[in-house]
């Protein structure tokens, strides 16, 4: 038997994202997706969404969900997405995502599943206890994209698997339905030095909304004088800023702050270490400081601003949940066709 190349996808370029709306979001989402959605809605047709379905996976209070929701649209807003250029929707409102959801659940395998790392993370000791949906969370994130048949899918580094996930199931649907073509494998789009902001009190683990300590994040709606003071307050070594990149990649702490550097300058690690290499904390960090105070804290002022006028985030997402379902309800529509569903 000899293996065929598949055949390319033929449809057109699209971009899609999304964030959940489960806590604060921080540098690590900033810098990981947000500032990467504003770029690319210039370049390509954009789809960023609220992940409010994969927010309830782990409980989420009722009574909070929705405005949790607009503040993420907030954060969109104010870190320069326009939803003149780009559709910006909650993924709740758009049926279609857990109508393909569940048949992409029967597509993918339980064993690609079992091998999710986030879910191991994400489910501690306890798995028996966690969420199915939680479990088939990934399934869920291939069907956001390929109801849009997205092309290109701009995140951090810790969505890579969930994007090989996505492919996996693009393929198998399909090989398994003799579609060749039909939907497109998503290349992420992860590279750049924000794809992997580490926490400021432990430069081994990633910056997370989850961690307990405030301290280990920098979050969007810090002021300026919180923004400072964690930073003088994160976890550093006593020596200076290494030379070369080499010896900088075996100190985790003074990597992720070059990095953070790096990510907010627009420059690489090797310009931040040619300029700060040699010198100590005690320069790096109020330099970085006030980096971080200038770049957050108009996106910042800007989200509480967009927040002030709630009606007009949810004129936005109303409009944009209607651009989405146009967009999705054709998909579906042929993949029920696909499938073999009935249709009267
Ligand atoms: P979420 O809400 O956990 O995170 C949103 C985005 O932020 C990125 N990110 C980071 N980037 C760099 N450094 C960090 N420390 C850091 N922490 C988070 C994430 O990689 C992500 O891009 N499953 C997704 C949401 C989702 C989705 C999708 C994304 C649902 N469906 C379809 C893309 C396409 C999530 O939980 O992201």
């Amino acid at each position: 038997m000899t293996d065929q190349a598949p055949v390319p996808y033929a449809g057109p370029v699209r971009v899609l994202s999304g964030v959940q709306p489960s806590g604060a979001l921080h540098l690590g989402n900033y810098l990981g997706a947000l500032v990467k959605f504003a770029r690319l809605q210039h370049e390509m047709d954009t789809f960023i969404f609220v992940a409010d379905m994969h927010a309830i996976t782990v409980w989420q209070d009722p009574a909070l969900l929705a405005d949790q929701t607009r503040e993420i649209a907030a954060a969109y807003l104010a870190s320069g997405l326009d939803p003149a250029k780009a559709t910006i929707f909650p993924q709740s409102a758009v049926r279609e995502h857990a109508e393909l959801a569940w048949i992409f659940n029967c597509v993918a395998r339980l064993g690609w599943l079992d091998r999710m790392t986030q879910f191991k993370e994400k489910s501690g000791k306890h798995k028996e206890r966690s969420s199915v949906g939680l479990y088939t969370y990934p399934v869920l994130q291939a069907a956001d994209i390929l109801v849009y048949k997205a092309t290109h899918v701009p995140v951090g580094e810790d969505q890579k698997q969930h994007l090989e996930l996505t492919r996996d199931i693009a393929g198998k649907f399909n090989h398994d339905f003799d579609r060749p073509g039909f939907f497109p494998l998503p290349d992420p789009l992860i590279q750049g030095p924000g794809a992997r902001i580490m926490s400021l009190r432990d430069g081994t683990a990633k910056m997370s909304k989850s961690d307990p300590s405030d301290n280990s994040r920098i979050n969007l709606t810090d002021d300026a004088d919180a923004i400072a003071q964690k930073i003088r307050k994160a976890k550093t070594d006593p020596e200076p800023l290494p030379e070369n990149l080499e010896d900088l990649a075996a100190r985790p702490e003074a990597d992720n702050l070059v990095g953070i550097y790096g990510a907010l300058a627009e420059m690489t690690k090797a310009q931040v270490i040619a300029e700060f290499g040699g010198k100590g904390f005690g320069t790096f960090k109020p330099a970085l400081a006030d980096l971080a105070v200038a770049k957050l804290g108009p996106v910042g002022e800007a989200m509480r601003r967009f927040l002030g006028d709630r009606a007009e985030i949810d004129r936005i997402l109303a409009a944009g949940a209607e651009k989405a379902r146009e967009a999705a309800a054709p998909t579906v529509a042929e993949v029920r066709e696909i499938v073999g569903f009935w249709k009267g």
